[in-house]
């Protein structure tokens, strides 16, 4: 309910730091005054007066004040109303054109109310008699020269203002991109732990026949075969991991290769049966009747059905049942009727492709369920149940970030003592024949 108090408190304390850094306002600088008058006594006058103060421009009309105008910044310009030619009330609203900010003293020797209420309409500063005494010239200048740069102080300090958001802007930028590489380092280490821990457990399997046979026959020859060829496409899969983030990082998501389903329903179950997690649980796949492809990198599927299962059978120390499904939906989803609740959660409808044909996973277990004010966390990157050595809490992250990058939908479903479905909609297309 505070936070935009809080936002703007954040955002004063930064800035009053970064005004801190900034160096101290540079010495005050000479005003210049511009004074038209046609007349050269008051020109020369004027110029007595003001000479030593101010840096001075002169002109005997109004073409040459604009002209000076065009030319050097003005701070204040004393105008005689009336000259030959252009009035000085014509040259000052020329003058504001140029420059909106000057200010101005008007002199005149002709009094009339209606000078008068064109100089007011022009916001000048003060109005002169001709002629005029030094101490009531030097006043009306002093007076606009001090409110001009008053007012020159208040802009700059506003462009400073402006300058240094723009600098915490970026700096808050950065930070997030920082933020972002770390994640990205992280979600690499956790990814490739997956094929890591199934090369790791492939090669004991190997040292350990090797050991036990002295002469090699050929199921032994067979048996090693299979199971380097289950780590070459494990090695595989982390150089794919290390891509796909370094590409993200780069800002290129390379094109997707689509993956058939069914060679990625067998690719899972042969990685899930040797997967530490799987213990004494209960495992099934049931593979579609048909054959149909996912509109994703294949290394991305089986990083969310990989993530999702181990989770499965990770929620409850005790054996239980996991199983893993697929169908092929012909109609688009009714997304009206998907709606969050305590016992349901759904992710990315508003970014989901909702076109057919789509492709429906679950992963159900008999676990112990999500209590309802743990389900809004779980896809949260880092929260996690799990000791401290046991989980990063990375993995529904990852899975939620691949599902939205793949323009796909997530449900989770939960029952407390009767267990989780998580089910994953993501854009399929046909086989090409
Ligand atoms: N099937 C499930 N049943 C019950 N709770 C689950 C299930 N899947 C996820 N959770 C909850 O969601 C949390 C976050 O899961 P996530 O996969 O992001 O991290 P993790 O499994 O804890 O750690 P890591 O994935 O790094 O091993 C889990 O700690 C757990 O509390
Ligand atoms: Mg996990």
């Amino acid at each position: 309910m505070f936070a935009p108090a809080d936002t703007l408190n954040e955002a004063n304390v930064a800035l009053t730091e970064l005004m801190a850094l900034t160096p101290p306002l540079e010495p005050k600088r000479r005003g210049t005054l511009l004074v038209v008058d046609d007349e050269e006594g008051p020109r020369l006058s004027l110029r007595l007066i003001f000479k030593d103060q101010y840096d001075l421009l002169m002109a005997e009309d109004g073409p040459a004040a604009i002209a000076l105008a065009q030319e050097h910044p003005i701070d204040v310009a004393v105008l005689d109303i009336r000259m030959a030619g252009m009035s000085g009330i014509e040259v000052l609203e020329r003058l504001r054109f140029v420059q909106p900010g000057i200010e101005a003293v008007m002199m005149t020797a002709f009094e009339t109310a209606d000078t008068m209420r064109q100089a007011l309409r022009l916001r000048a500063a003060d109005y002169i008699n001709k002629p005029f005494d030094i101490a009531t010239i030097r006043n009306a200048v002093g007076g606009a020269m001090q409110r001009r740069m008053l007012e020159s102080e208040i802009h700059s300090s506003a462009e400073k203002v402006h300058a240094l958001l723009g600098e915490l802007q970026n700096q808050k930028v950065e930070e997030q991109i920082a933020r972002t590489r770390g994640d990205i380092y992280a979600s690499i280490i956790h990814d490739i732990n997956g094929p890591l821990t199934v090369v790791a457990g492939f090669i004991q399997l190997l040292n350990k026949k090797l050991n036990q046979v002295s002469n090699l026959e050929v199921e032994d020859l067979e048996f090693i075969r299979e199971r380097l060829n289950v780590i070459e496409r494990q090695i595989s899969n982390c150089i794919e991991i290390t891509r796909r983030y370094l590409g993200f990082l780069r800002h290129q998501p390379g094109e997707p290769q689509a993956a058939g389903v069914c060679q990625l329903v067998r690719d899972l179950e042969q990685l899930v049966r040797v997967h530490p997690a799987i213990q004494d649980n209960e495992f099934s796949v049931a593979p579609p009747a048909t054959d149909i492809c996912v509109k994703l990198n294949g290394t991305d599927v089986i990083q969310i059905l990989l993530n999702l299962t181990v989770n499965a059978f990770q929620c409850l120390p005790q054996p239980h049942r996991v199983a893993v499904g697929v169908e092929i939906l012909r109609a688009p989803l009714e997304l009206a009727i998907f709606e969050d609740g305590p016992n349901d959660r759904y992710l990315n409808l508003e970014g989901v492709l909702n076109r057919t044909p789509l492709v429906k996973f679950w992963i159900a277990d008999t676990g112990p369920g999500i209590p309802p004010e743990i389900l809004p966390k779980i896809f949260q990157p880092y929260f996690t149940t799990k000791g401290p050595r046991q989980g990063t809490g990375l993995g529904l992250n990852i899975v939620h970030r691949l599902v939205k990058e793949g323009k796909g939908a997530l449900h989770v479903h939960t029952q407390a003592g009767e267990g989780s479905t998580f089910t994953v909609y993501l854009p399929g297309s046909e086989l090409e024949k």
